[in-house]
């Protein structure tokens, strides 16, 4: 199978193209980053320039190309198969067709036989099928042309086509992947995400699926597949493009973190009123809550993790159950639920393909589905029963920070309108809830100080090829967390354990100077994470321990410290995972690595 996760971009207007392709594709450059490529339009024909790696390769490769064009594509590429290569990159040109594409062709072999196209291929790539197939059906008439294609190829799609009798307009159609476009003063741009447009324009369309877009310089058209126009509904970034910059940090990742305590105010403070939390305006009503009996929260990778911090609340607090759920495995399970389960899907892109299918079988299932959500007008969000954004702003850098931090904030939001209306919760409790809530920021403020500490426990990981994580309850999720970050950024094998389960078989890995970081922020099970400690440190391991403690010099215990601000669990995860993202952080910047882009590794994970 041939997969891509890619950035594409298109320009067509009254400036000319490559640049604004190939600065486009930088900011894209964060879902794909395998090769390159841009496909410029003029009277007198397409010319294409693509390279394997960054976009800066990309750049060298087209300082010949015409200044002069003012229509063109382009694509970064995140490929698992069909070869990192020239040839493989996008655009693919076939006759007098040229596109890119961000999805995958299912039935490419088909195609092919079906099609006789097999003459017409180059590259190993099922996107240059398409290509192929378009220019075999080509009468001349694009639209026409696109309609049948769509009709024969089956798949996840996002395509931008142009065709070499049509200067100056770019087609486009999707299906599944993502697309937004705008059109501003004369020009118009299509892109995978906001961060290639918000540049030029705040205002954008999310392109409707299996609609046909031709986009004209300032103008663009939509129609549905049988011929009819459709006005998408015009959204508006509450973003400026600074957002989508470094400002000053080395990497996205280190800017995120620290965007933490604004990122959490955003998302917190507009949803309370009087001290309680009121959800009102995003339009969830108490009356969703009214018959759920237990919930079922749905997401991938860190949106996961976030959402078993909240399964913690939701259990500890108010005694409701709820079931976390692998996207993946759960939209190939026949899952227990029905309407009185109240599905929680979590996801910072919105985009996430198990994820969405998980979406559309617990709603098939009857289950009322709120998702929390990140990107505006995201697939998710618009196919969910209720949203709640989270307002962490872009997050760019491959490893998820904010996005999970406010995630967890919003949990938190719904868990105590919920008790509220549940009558779990009394109004005093949920005031106090939310005001330990509002003033996470400081805790994280105050974190933020201990950096240079951390700096050091990284500094001294970053020799170690493994590296353990422990922790009990809400401990045990960060500790998960933590280890994945640590794993995509820094290339250190990790794991998280329960401390409680080590001596059940992983203890047999501890040796001498194995790192191991012990969390222990639960006081009810603290003495036991300091017993789970105990066992290691006698077996020679490196202990950094993060928590409340005052200063501690007993060697037996840890021999590293890192002090979090004195607060409730509950509230010391946000301060605890600043600690933890920052370890993944340093430790991958001290190896010398490129924080924001790790290998193998792609932003929104389009593809199953
Ligand atoms: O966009 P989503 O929140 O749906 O993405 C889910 C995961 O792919 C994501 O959280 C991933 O695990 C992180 N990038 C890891 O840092």
């Amino acid at each position: 199978m041939i997969i891509f996760m890619c950035g594409i971009i298109g320009f067509t207007g009254n400036k000319p193209v490559k640049n604004i392709l190939i600065n486009g594709l930088e900011q894209l450059e964060y879902r794909g980053y395998d090769s390159a490529g841009i496909a410029v339009l003029d009277e007198n024909g397409i010319n294409i320039r693509k390279r394997t790696g960054k976009v800066a390769q990309l750049r060298e490769a087209a300082m010949d190309l015409n200044e002069e064009a003012y229509c063109g594509i382009g694509h970064t590429r995140w490929a698992t198969h069909g070869g990192v290569t020239n040839v493989n990159a996008h655009p693919h040109k076939s006759g007098r067709v040229v596109l890119i594409h961000n999805g995958i062709i299912e039935n490419y072999r088909e195609l092919i036989t079906e099609y006789g196209l097999k003459n017409k291929l180059v590259s190993e790539t099922d996107t240059e099928v398409v290509a192929a197939l378009l220019d075999t059906l080509y009468s001349g008439d694009p639209i026409k042309t696109i309609r049948k294609a769509v009709d024969l190829i089956s798949g996840s799609f996002a395509l931008c086509i142009m065709f070499e009798d049509h200067p100056g307009i770019i087609y486009a159609v999707r299906n599944v992947s993502p697309m937004v476009a705008a059109s501003f003063d004369g020009s118009s741009i299509i892109a995978s995400d906001i961060t290639a447009i918000i540049p030029y324009t705040k205002r954008y369309f999310v392109v409707p699926e299996y609609h046909i877009l031709t986009i004209d310089k300032g103008s663009i058209k939509c129609e549905d597949l049988n011929g009819n126009t459709v006005e998408p509904e015009i959204l508006e970034v509450n973003w400026d493009i600074s957002s989508a910059q470094k400002g000053g940090y080395p990497y996205f990742m280190l800017k995120e973190i620290y965007e933490q305590p604004d990122a959490l105010d955003r998302t917190v403070r507009p949803r309370v009123e009087n001290g309680l939390p009121y959800l009102e305006e995003d339009g969830i009503s108490d009356s969703l809550f009214k018959g759920i009996k237990n919930i079922t929260v749905i997401a991938c990778g860190t949106a996961m993790h976030a959402g078993m911090v909240g399964k913690y609340v939701f259990e500890n607090k108010l005694r409701i159950p709820v079931n976390v759920e692998i996207a993946s495995e759960f939209r190939y399970k026949d899952p227990i639920i029905d309407k009185d389960t109240l599905t929680i899907v979590l996801s910072q892109s919105g985009e996430t393909i198990d994820t969405l299918e998980a979406l559309r079988l617990a709603k098939r299932k009857g289950s009322p589905v709120l998702s929390i959500v990140n990107v505006k007008g995201s697939t998710i969000a618009r196919e969910s029963d209720y949203v709640l954004y989270t307002h962490a702003g872009p997050e760019i850098a491959v490893a998820s920070t904010k996005a999970y931090t406010v995630q967890i904030a919003a949990m938190y939001l719904i868990a105590c309108r919920f008790g509220l209306v549940k009558g779990i919760m009394s109004e005093e409790e949920a005031r106090e809830f939310i005001s330990k809530l509002e003033n996470v920021r400081t805790l994280i403020e105050e974190t933020l100080k201990s950096a240079n500490t951390i700096k050091m426990v990284a500094n001294r990981i970053m020799i170690s090829p493994d590296v353990f994580y422990i922790g009990r309850g809400i401990d045990y999720t960060l500790s998960l967390e933590a280890s994945l970050k640590l794993k995509e950024i820094s290339y250190i094998h990790s794991e998280a354990y329960a401390a409680g389960e080590l001596k059940h078989g992983t203890i047999a890995l501890i040796s001498e100077n194995v790192p191991v970081i012990a969390i222990a922020t639960e006081k009810n099970v603290y003495s036991k994470v300091i017993s789970n400690v105990k066992e290691v440190k006698s077996r020679g391991a490196y202990v950094v321990l993060v928590s409340h403690d005052d200063k501690i010099d007993d060697t037996s215990i840890c021999d590293m410290q890192i002090r979090l601000p004195e607060a409730d669990s509950t509230f010391s995860v946000f301060a605890t995972a600043v600690v933890l993202q920052l370890i993944a952080y340093y430790t991958s910047d001290a190896k010398g690595l490129d924080v924001d882009k790790p290998r193998n590794l792609a932003k929104s994970v389009t593809v199953e």
